[in-house]
């Protein structure tokens, strides 16, 4: 049967201006959903936008700063009232501010929290009320192995994407009788600007240690989003998975 654009899956991206977030979006889109994408400023938006809809896919844009709590709940609430739907969340906009421990400020302890976690919190307890309604949903937070196994001068990073996991694993206990499900994707060392300017030693040991020899791609992980927020993966729920090429293993 033809799909309407009344029954279009509705999917919401965040940091979807580049890297991991577009693929995922450009994925999505892919798959058949609306794909809404978030980023701080319209611009490299509207570039994503218009290549998902020369590949035949639909997208709008919304321009938030998710790191101010109030300012993203409201643009959250006016993508639901816009699309008069929200099925699809992908939490995947995230920032590192890296030091160690005893060297980290007070501000970049708090800002790596704020982006990393409270704004995916603010917006899973938003879109939930949605998904309540429409009796389905896939909450999907984009993780790190960081934050599984830890990671030297990222205390603030491991600390919030450890943080996404147990909120996951909550959130999937409070939802799954309601249709909703929630999981985290932690992606390894995936090639992308935040992992540029990493000195070559350091990618060669990541390297070494990865079992598929080799440092993952965006479609590596917009793969996995795929699945895990498609129809079929309504019995996966408050599990992460770790796309990492085998570096972790845990
Ligand atoms: P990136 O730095 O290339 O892109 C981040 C995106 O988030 C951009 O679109 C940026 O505009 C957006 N963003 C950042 N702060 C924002 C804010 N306050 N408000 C709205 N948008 C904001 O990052 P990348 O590499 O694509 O990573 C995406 C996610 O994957 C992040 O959560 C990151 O922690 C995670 N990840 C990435 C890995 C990697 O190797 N690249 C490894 C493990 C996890």
């Amino acid at each position: 049967m033809a799909t309407t654009d009344q029954d279009k899956r509705v999917a919401l991206v965040t940091g979807a201006s580049r890297g991991i977030g577009k693929a995922v979006a450009m994925r999505l889109a892919a798959d058949g959903r609306h794909v809404v994408l978030v980023s701080r400023t319209e611009g490299p938006l509207s570039e994503v936008k218009a290549l998902i809809e020369e590949a035949g896919g639909s997208a709008s844009c919304k321009a938030a700063d998710i790191g101010d709590g109030a300012a993203w709940q409201s643009a959250v609430e006016e993508v639901i009232s816009d699309e008069g739907r929200l099925d699809i969340l992908v939490n995947n906009a995230g920032i590192t501010r890296d030091n160690l421990m005893l060297r980290m400020s007070d501000d970049e302890w708090q800002s790596v929290i704020d982006v990393n976690l409270r704004a995916a919190f603010i917006a899973c307890r938003t879109a939930a009320r949605s998904m309540m309604r429409g009796k389905f949903g896939r909450i999907v937070n984009i993780g790190s192995t960081s934050g599984v196994i830890g990671n030297s001068g990222q205390a603030n990073y491991a600390a919030a994407k450890a943080g996404l996991i147990g909120m996951t694993k909550s959130i999937a206990r409070e939802l799954g009788g309601k249709g909703i499900t929630a999981n985290v994707i932690a992606p390894g060392f995936i090639q992308t600007d935040m992992t540029s300017n990493l000195p070559e030693s350091v990618v060669e040991t990541v390297r070494k240690s990865t079992a598929c020899s080799r440092l993952g791609t965006v479609d590596d992980i917009a793969a996995a989003v795929s699945y895990v927020s498609s129809d079929g993966a309504g019995y996966l729920t408050g599990q992460t998975i770790c796309v990492d090429g085998g570096l972790t293993m845990c």
